[in-house]
């Protein structure tokens, strides 16, 4: 086979990947846990093509970046030299979601494209590889590659730093009404972000909480105990923010006393979900590297959040908000092209 189609869905981190042990393999500080969003994917086509001079990468529905063309680039790289090959790829990439809906595609993009170019080179990579592999694309990726709920393993080395099933997709009901707020692209990016986090004088708080944080978490999704697994999640998102808030850094222009992802609306969902659930509503909050709030309920209680979302939208007159629903899927899996 030289072509073959992939598709993959992001995933929301439920216990956070904010700090690198090393960057140029994405080797996390810490174990981290996910979830994989049903309602959103990324397709990819790999055409492996003798009469290529240089791989040719098509982002459908977006300009192509050249900064994505060559993180593209170098992830074929490194599944051309497993296969001892030199070919260059066409690719094709297909985002579900338009930018700005508030879902980070690098996750989803990294592990179809992992799994496409793989199959296309005939490499027999079992699950644990290809999250391997798809972790030094984007280090999230490797756990958009097992199915449902996801652990990752930030082990030593790049080869005991993977991610697998903590969980099948239908283990647990629960769901994400993801609450896009703004349609902007973010300043700082994640991967530039991650090397800021040791710069925060509360990391090493952080560091000593998150071994039993983890296990924590893990047992509540496995005992499916939504009390415990909400507290845990929002500490956890607060944890992290507090974190990027107090990473202190200079670029050549400036200095500044963190990185601030939240929005006002950020915080005005925040607000109403600890009104929502003194009012009775059982709902939790996470939040990733950017203004979108993840609000996290049990599938019997998916419409009325939705609806609670909407009526504060409709009170303070923001049409840009953009909602989407999201159950536990699969992990990154062949298609027809
Ligand atoms: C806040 O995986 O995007 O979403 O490895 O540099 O590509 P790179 O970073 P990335 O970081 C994701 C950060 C996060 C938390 C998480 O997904 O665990």
């Amino acid at each position: 086979m030289q072509k073959a189609t992939a598709l993959a869905h992001p995933n929301l981190a439920f216990l956070k990947y904010w700090g690198k042990r090393d960057s140029k393999l994405n080797i996390p500080l810490n174990n981290s846990i996910s979830m994989n969003l049903g309602g959103v994917y990324t397709q990819t086509t790999v055409e492996f093509d003798n009469a290529l001079a240089e791989d040719e990468v098509l982002v459908v529905g977006q300009g192509a970046e050249a900064k994505f063309d060559r993180r593209v680039s170098k992830h074929l790289d490194r599944i051309r030299s497993l296969a001892q090959v030199s070919t260059r790829a066409r690719v094709k990439t297909q985002n579900s979601f338009p930018a700005g809906t508030g879902f980070a595609s690098s996750a989803s993009g990294f592990a179809a494209l992992t799994l496409a170019a793989a199959a296309a080179l005939n490499l027999n990579l079992d699950e644990r590889q290809l999250s391997i592999l798809a972790r030094q694309g984007s280090g999230s990726a490797c756990r958009s590659i097992p199915d449902g709920f996801v652990e990752w393993i930030a082990g030593e080395t790049s080869e005991d730093s993977f991610a697998r099933q903590l969980a099948t997709p239908d283990h647990w009901d629960i769901v994400d009404v993801a609450v896009a707020v703004s349609q902007e692209q973010k300043k700082v990016s994640s991967s530039e972000g991650h090397e800021l986090a040791l710069n925060s004088p509360f990391w090493d708080v952080r560091a000593g909480l998150l071994p039993s944080k983890y296990e924590r978490m893990r047992h509540a999704i496995l005992e499916r105990n939504l009390v415990t697994f909400g507290q845990e999640l929002e500490t956890e998102a607060m944890m992290m923010h507090s974190i990027m808030m107090t990473s202190a850094h200079h670029d050549n222009t400036s200095w500044y006393s963190g990185i601030y992802y939240w929005l006002p609306d950020t915080l005005e969902l925040i607000m109403a979900v600890q009104t929502w659930r003194a009012d009775g509503l059982e709902v939790y909050f996470t939040l990733d590297a950017g203004p979108t709030v993840h609000l996290i309920c049990l599938e019997s209680n998916k419409s009325m959040v939705a609806e609670a979302v909407r009526r504060l939208a409709t009170q303070h007159d923001r049409l840009n908000w953009v909602i989407t629903e999201n159950h536990p899927a699969p992990g990154a899996r062949l298609v027809d092209g």
